[in-house]
């Protein structure tokens, strides 16, 4: 596994149409040339998954933003991890707060990481707190979502996870307010420590977490400077030109 910077786009629900998709593709390649050190994952809508099959480029890759968590069987209007792999998926976000939101648990999401697991996906493990308080609470919700969403997650598969720590409360355009570095950096020793109480230190010190929230090009490079192996970028990874710019403020 490279030790490359991770830039995830997150389209979510965007754009609306084939061809804006290819648009903004094409937009992401061309901005991102010359982006030597970083891997860069785009995250499609399912429908418009195979554009991306047609890059070239050795550094993009594609992931999807969700997974159902069995393999195969009558599950109408779901998407099983073999189907994402035959469409040469290597990444998928599993937990995003906007699935939690529609009432994905931390039990379902375990379920999803062990069976993407099995078919050779890479899991993005999104975990973060909805408020923060001064008593430190968020710190047990974050420490929860870990320890439940990982269950059963043998050590030798953490390489293959990224953790992707997004504060709910700075996600999308209703965020209350960006989070800080010392934030993040906070969080990041916090998560490193569950890791370890997990898996041990070596396991800690190696697993990758990426920051995700109201990431933009001004902010990108603070949190890779504070330690972040990467980025979660919602909003600004459908403008190729925002993108680009956090790509090359992450080198
Ligand atoms: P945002 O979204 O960059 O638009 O805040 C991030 C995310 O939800 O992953």
């Amino acid at each position: 596994m490279s030790q490359n910077k991770v830039i995830i786009a997150n389209w979510k629900m965007n754009p609306q149409s084939l061809s804006l998709s290819e648009g903004i593709f094409d937009g992401i390649l061309k901005l991102t040339k010359k982006s030597r050190g970083v891997d860069i994952i785009v995250c499609p809508p399912f429908p418009f998954l195979s554009i991306i099959k047609k890059s070239k480029s050795k550094n993009i890759y594609l992931g999807a933003q969700d997974v159902f968590e069995e393999p195969s069987g009558s599950y109408t209007g779901e998407i099983s991890a073999k189907m994402l792999t035959s469409l040469k998926v290597k990444y998928v976000i599993i937990g995003h707060s906007e699935r939690r939101k529609l009432g994905e648990t931390n039990q379902i999401i375990n379920k999803k990481i062990i069976n993407a697991l099995k078919s050779k996906l890479l899991p993005i493990l999104c975990v973060g707190e909805t408020s923060r308080d001064n008593n430190g609470f968020y710190l047990a919700t974050v420490k929860q979502q870990l320890v439940e969403c990982l269950d059963q997650v043998p050590k030798n598969k953490m390489k293959n996870i990224i953790i992707a720590y997004e504060p709910v409360w700075a996600i999308g355009s209703f965020a209350k307010r960006e989070a800080t570095k010392e934030e993040f950096i906070e969080m990041q020793i916090f998560i490193k420590k569950i890791i370890s109480d997990l898996y041990g230190l070596n396991v800690a010190n190696t697993v990758r977490i990426v920051y995700g929230g109201s990431v933009h090009p001004e902010n990108a490079k603070e949190f890779i400077e504070s330690g972040a192996s990467g980025l979660l970028v919602g909003r600004d990874s459908l403008d190729p030109v925002k993108f680009g710019k956090i790509v090359e403020n992450s080198k």
